[in-house]
């Protein structure tokens, strides 16, 4: 039994496989956290709910950590809910009133105002298996009279015990996302946040407490991973009293709304988790999560082949085919025509918003390239960029009201366009509209969904929904609506590379575009930075040109493909250009990955060596069953000549021998042991050589 209530001490128990999380009802009648960590005897730790008196300036509830409260009385701390009655009341009282259990995971807790008919009700889910609790709020009114809602946070985490704490998140931006950043926590608020209208590079909603001595294989971390791909933040405040509060959901940043009587809010999940194991396993919980309760379907990411960096907006029929033969020569499996095949679309500048096969570029249609694709054996797809349009198009022409942007102003334009407004109805319904027909006339099996520019000077609210919140979940019902229209299709979500990945689009996107850097050692970075939260399952990588267009990097191309088979493989360069034997050694490549694919994008996942510890970087990935293994390895800048390192792995069975090839050499027989405490043997050799390490269980 996952949920238990202990009446007498009137406490709550949420039991995963390896841990307890435990709150309840104090004597004020208020909801309390009281513990989470390794599994304890429940019922023993009551005593935590005891009201802790300091002196008047230091409030019971400074000292304790409300399971979930408003801002009222004398809480001074980030309030899960902030609202304004209509007579002008802004104080909460939220009262105890009750739980119900639904099934053998699902806990929702009944808080009440005490005056007012607001009512708010505390889910959890326990996700038992992977040690990760769900929990999301709604907020009912049952006034007669509408209520402000200024702040409405989807879940407030507790960490307490220890004398330190240190934060990790991520954080940069175009080009350079998901870059790791750690630091120790002092008294006050760490806020790490999105205002741009979605998930938006330059951070993450994903966070890791630690007490700053935990590793990748060692220490307690406690995380969590907002599924919400709008405004968002998330709050990491250390009271003087030495415990962490880690509040999160949609931003509260011009995003107050009236809650009319009889209506109900409800936010998004936000979802949480401990371990004992360090960083590592804390990864590892999120990634089978995420395969087993938030991604769309299991299926294994197809190698694409995708032209923009090959062709940017200069799409024509004959080029793309004769891409699309070069590509299904190398065993590529789905064949996608990426920006510029619409309107009058010839550069970033124009036809944005007119969604008609552009007939100079393709004068039979689409049709014709399609055919073509399906009988070199691979699927099609195509690019669409939905929520924006160019001034210079017929959309924006026809419907310049449909814009976000004041009344009284132009309007910010960014990569000469602006953002269409979706929380309108009418623009919903032609977003929905013009993916239908365009999935209907066409076999296409794959829409990449971009999102170029963020959102700006939104416009006048709604008086029900901040556009905000409207824009996100009409994104969302679209999503589900084209889901369940063409359920042979699969999305991704991309977003000028990896601005809009969080647990809340991943519920929809089959897979991500995490940057558009593309350069194979910098794309290491920020991997590893988005494998901490995110699973390779969905990471889709692609290798391109040397040198990089971006930074004007030359690597090997071993390099660019072992970087890029760590997720789902893609390849953009201008294969046009390859040689015989650089198809030949790609060919080889993508055989390679289609045998290991079900380990990297199914398996665990280890970070062996992660970047900037030394001059190597390794990673590995095992199959549940334990049976077969990869790992990458990634020599950078040798210095001092070659010298033998040993890798040790991880995640193996001790006892079974393996056979272990490194590239295309001998395969040699060691044990798990062996290979787990001794090592293995590495002998890169010279800047950027990499090794694929593949293990099978004899
Ligand atoms: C940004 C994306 O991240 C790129 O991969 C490409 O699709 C361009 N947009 C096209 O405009």
């Amino acid at each position: 039994m996952a949920i238990t209530y202990y009446e007498q001490e009137r406490l709550f128990e949420l039991r995963t496989r390896r841990t307890s999380y435990l709150f309840g009802v104090n004597g004020k009648g208020t909801l309390q956290h009281a513990y989470w960590g390794e599994q304890v005897e429940a019922a023993e730790c009551a005593g935590l709910l005891k009201g802790r008196h300091h002196s008047s300036f230091d409030a019971d509830i400074d000292r304790e950590t409300e399971e979930f409260g408003g801002w009222g009385g004398s809480h001074y701390a980030e309030p899960g809910l902030k609202a304004t009655f209509a007579d002008g009341v802004r104080d909460l009282k939220l009262g105890y009133r009750g739980y119900a259990i639904t099934g053998d995971d699902a806990l929702a807790i009944e808080l009440q105002d005490t005056h007012y008919k607001l009512l708010v009700r505390v889910h959890y889910k326990v996700i038992e298996e992977h040690d990760i609790i769900e929990r999301r709020v709604t907020i009912e009114n049952r006034e007669s009279a509408p209520v402000r809602i200024e702040q409405a946070m989807a879940a407030v985490w507790a960490v307490s015990g220890r004398q330190r704490y240190r934060m990790t998140h991520v954080a940069e931006r175009w080009a350079g996302e998901f870059q790791l950043r750690s630091a120790m926590l002092t008294e006050g608020k760490k806020t790490i946040e999105s205002r741009r209208g979605f998930t938006g590079p330059h951070a993450n909603p994903w966070f890791a407490i630690d007490d700053g001595e935990a590793s990748e294989t060692h220490g307690d971390v406690w995380f969590g991973a907002l599924g919400w791909s709008g405004n968002w933040k998330i709050v990491a405040e250390l009271s003087a009293f030495g415990h962490v509060r880690v509040v999160g959901g949609v931003h509260d940043f011009d995003g107050a709304f009236s809650l009319a009587p009889g209506d109900a809010y409800e936010s998004p999940v936000f979802v949480g988790g401990y371990t004992l194991r360090g960083f590592g396993e804390m990864s590892r919980l999120l990634h089978r999560y995420e395969r087993a309760h938030v991604l769309p379907t299991g299926e294994l990411r197809k190698v694409l082949y995708n032209s923009w960096e090959a062709t940017e907006f200069d799409v024509r029929a004959e080029e793309q085919l004769e891409l699309a033969r070069r590509a299904a020569a190398l065993g590529v499996e789905r064949f996608v025509v990426d920006d510029g095949w619409f309107g009058a679309r010839n550069s970033d500048r124009a036809g944005l918003g007119d969604w008609q096969v552009n007939r100079d570029k393709f004068p039979e249609g689409l049709e014709t390239l399609i055919g073509e694709v399906k009988s070199l054996g691979m699927e099609f797809g195509l690019w669409v960029e939905p929520e924006s349009v160019n001034p210079d198009s017929d959309l924006f022409r026809r419907h310049p009201e449909w814009i976000y942007r004041f009344p009284t102003r132009e309007g910010t334009q960014l990569r000469n366009q602006y953002s269409l407004n979706l929380g309108l109805p009418e623009v919903k319904d032609f977003v929905l509209g013009f993916m239908t027909e365009l999935l209907t006339s066409y076999d296409i099996k794959f829409i990449k969904w971009d999102m170029n520019r963020t959102i700006t000077e939104p416009g006048a609210d709604d008086p029900g929904m901040p556009i905000w919140l409207a824009h996100v979940s009409h994104l969302y019902e679209i999503w589900a609506e084209l889901r369940t229209r063409f359920p042979g299709v699969e999305f991704e979500t991309c977003a000028g590379g990896g601005a809009r990945i969080d647990l809340g689009i991943l519920r929809y996107a089959d897979q991500a575009w995490i940057s558009d850097n593309t350069d194979a050692r910098d794309r290491l970075a920020i991997q590893e930075g988005f494998s901490y939260a995110y699973s390779p399952a969905v990471m889709m990588c692609w290798v391109t040109g040397s040198p990089s267009g971006l930074g004007g990097r030359s690597l090997p191309l071993s390099y660019r493909f072992h970087s890029a088979m760590m997720g789902g493989l893609g390849i953009g360069a201008d294969i046009g250009g390859w040689t015989d034997t650089e198809m030949e050694e790609a060919r080889g490549f993508v055989a390679m990955y289609q045998s290991i694919r079900h380990i990297v994008l199914q398996g665990d996942y280890y970070r062996l060596a992660p970047l900037g510890r030394s001059n190597l970087a390794a990673y590995q990935y095992v199959t549940e069953d334990r049976s077969e293994s990869v790992a990458f390895v990634f020599l950078h800048a040798q210095h001092f000549g070659g010298e033998e390192r040993r890798i040790r792995l991880e995640g193996l069975q001790p006892d079974a021998a393996y056979e272990v090839t490194a590239n295309d050499g001998e395969p040699t027989a060691l044990h798990g042991s062996t290979l787990m405490r001794a090592g293995y043997p590495i002998m890169l050799r010279g800047d950027y050589d990499s090794w694929l390490l593949r293990l099978r269980r004899l």
